[in-house]
């Protein structure tokens, strides 16, 4: 069955230090705790191989926050799924609304991201979800699976089984607005039946799909008892320990 997983995205924030500071801290809290989910944090690049070194990845697992769509060669700047895998970064998030918007990220390329990484046996952590013009005309599920369609339906069942997806609306992202649990869990349910309709209802049933948009310690708890929500892409709040660990023990 699928995973509970809650996964911190630093985004870019965080230098070297403070990001070690913060891994010590959360490795600390979750030494000795049974949890009844999956820990990751989401570092920027240059901090993977530090963290990885520090983190007893049974504990607290490592992930990245984007990689190239190209396997090696002359793209500078750029960061190859294989150099995160060879880190022991075992997740990437891939397609997160920033990354489309600010950094014009398309469907065609998300897909090529997907399939490197998943040939570098990292685990994409998909992100699809709505602006407030699409929600407040009811346009949401057919934006949601038009992004999933576009960008990861022509893997194969086997391949889009090791995916994780995380829905996040838009208009929650660190505006301090969440969507209500009923709202989240009425969208989740439509992901995993879109994904049920193309691969079938075991593959959707085993598919964890995060909600992610100004998760926090007030509401993870209502969020993550939706029976389609199975743990939350945070922000904002994987930042300090004393915000994210509440997060983490809301299952
Ligand atoms: P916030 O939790 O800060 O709203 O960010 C959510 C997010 O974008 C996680 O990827």
């Amino acid at each position: 069955m699928r995973k509970n997983i809650v996964a911190g995205n630093w985004k870019m924030n965080k230098n070297l230090q403070e990001g070690l500071d913060l891994v010590k801290e959360l490795q600390s809290a979750v030494f000795g705790k049974t949890l009844k989910c999956d820990v990751v944090v989401c570092t920027p690049f240059v901090h993977l191989a530090s963290v990885s070194g520090l983190i007893d990845k049974n504990k607290v697992k490592l992930g990245a926050q984007n990689c190239a769509d190209k396997v090696s060669g002359a793209y500078t700047g750029e960061v190859s799924a294989e150099m995160l895998a060879s880190t022991g970064a075992q997740y990437v998030i891939l397609g997160h609304s920033e990354r489309r918007a600010y950094y014009g990220e398309t469907s065609v390329t998300l897909s090529e991201k997907v399939k490197l990484a998943l040939a570098n046996k990292l685990t994409p952590i998909f992100c699809i979800g709505e602006v407030l013009a699409e929600r407040e005309a009811g346009k949401q599920n057919t934006v949601v699976k038009t992004q999933i369609e576009e960008a990861l339906f022509d893997l194969s069942a086997d391949d889009f089984g090791k995916i994780v997806l995380a829905y996040e609306p838009v208009w929650a992202i660190g505006t301090g607005k969440t969507a209500t649990s009923a709202q989240a869990q009425e969208i989740h349910a439509h992901i995993r039946q879109t994904v049920a309709a193309k691969y079938g209802q075991t593959v959707a049933d085993n598919t964890s799909i995060l909600y992610g948009g100004s998760c926090n310690a007030g509401n993870a708890k209502e969020l993550f008892a939706n029976p389609d929500v199975d743990g939350g892409l945070i922000g904002g709040a994987a930042l300090k320990l004393d915000t994210f660990m509440p997060i983490v023990e809301a299952f």
